[in-house]
């Protein structure tokens, strides 16, 4: 520890200390959260495009413990319970992307380049599909946990011994979300953080529920003002 220590002293000094400590989970405040639905009603199915941004710049590896970089749309029954299951089609970015087991580069998301992604709960399992350019390139199925309340981006970082610089914005597009029963309110659990919204509406009196873009906004993983550190 205290050679630790010792480091980020001179490291500060020399002025190159990134803002986060090593081994931290960063997580970006640009972000939309959806749920949980009124009564008993829960989401049966989402479907959404990801305009994805640049690979982040900036970021810095130092040894083995890399750096990486997540960005996302999720599911769950719970607001975030750690021991509930999360739902959640996924870019992801490591500066060597093989040493996380994908076989891309570093120029390169995991996943795609543009992303359609759609889930849908079918006979209690959460059919998932990654489509691109209207090829399916990746699926999975999963038995549900318990119904699903909520639907959440994020921005993430894992810092590694590194750190994880920016990532520019992105887009979520043509976002549906389809409910089990009529809720005429569930636009009252949409929060925006940092983000904008086109306009979340419902056109069939509740069940489902649609727009047309989130905007989320630039992430400085580094910055202390862009981000949460868990
Ligand atoms: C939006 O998504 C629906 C499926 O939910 C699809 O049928 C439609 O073509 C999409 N629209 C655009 C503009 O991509």
């Amino acid at each position: 520890m205290r050679s630790v220590y010792a480091l980020t002293q001179l490291a500060a000094a020399i002025g190159a200390v990134a803002s986060q400590p090593a081994d931290s989970w960063v997580f970006g405040n640009s972000l939309f959260y959806l749920g949980p639905p009124s009564g008993n009603s829960h989401i049966t199915k989402a479907t959404y495009s990801i305009v994805p941004p640049s690979v982040p710049s900036g970021a810095k590896s130092n040894g083995d413990d890399e750096p990486w970089v997540s960005v996302w749309v999720g599911a769950s029954s719970t607001a975030g319970d750690q021991d509930a299951n999360l739902y959640q089609p996924i870019f992801n970015w490591c500066p060597d992307q093989e040493s996380q087991g994908c076989p891309a580069t570093a120029q390169e998301w995991c996943v795609a380049a543009s992303t359609y992604t759609p889930f849908a709960v079918v006979n209690s399992m959460v059919v998932q599909t990654v489509t691109m350019n209207d090829k399916i390139i990746s699926k999975e199925s999963d038995a549900l946990d318990a119904p699903l309340q909520y639907l959440y981006s994020s921005n993430e970082c894992y810092t590694g011994a590194g750190s994880c610089g920016s990532v520019d914005g992105w887009k979520i597009t043509n976002l549906t979300v389809t409910l089990s029963g009529a809720d005429t309110s569930f636009d009252s659990v949409m929060s925006l953080d940092s983000v904008t919204d086109a306009e979340f509406k419902s056109t069939d009196g509740g069940i489902t529920w649609h727009t047309d873009r989130i905007t989320v906004n630039t992430i400085d993983f580094d910055s202390s003002d862009d981000t949460q550190v868990q």
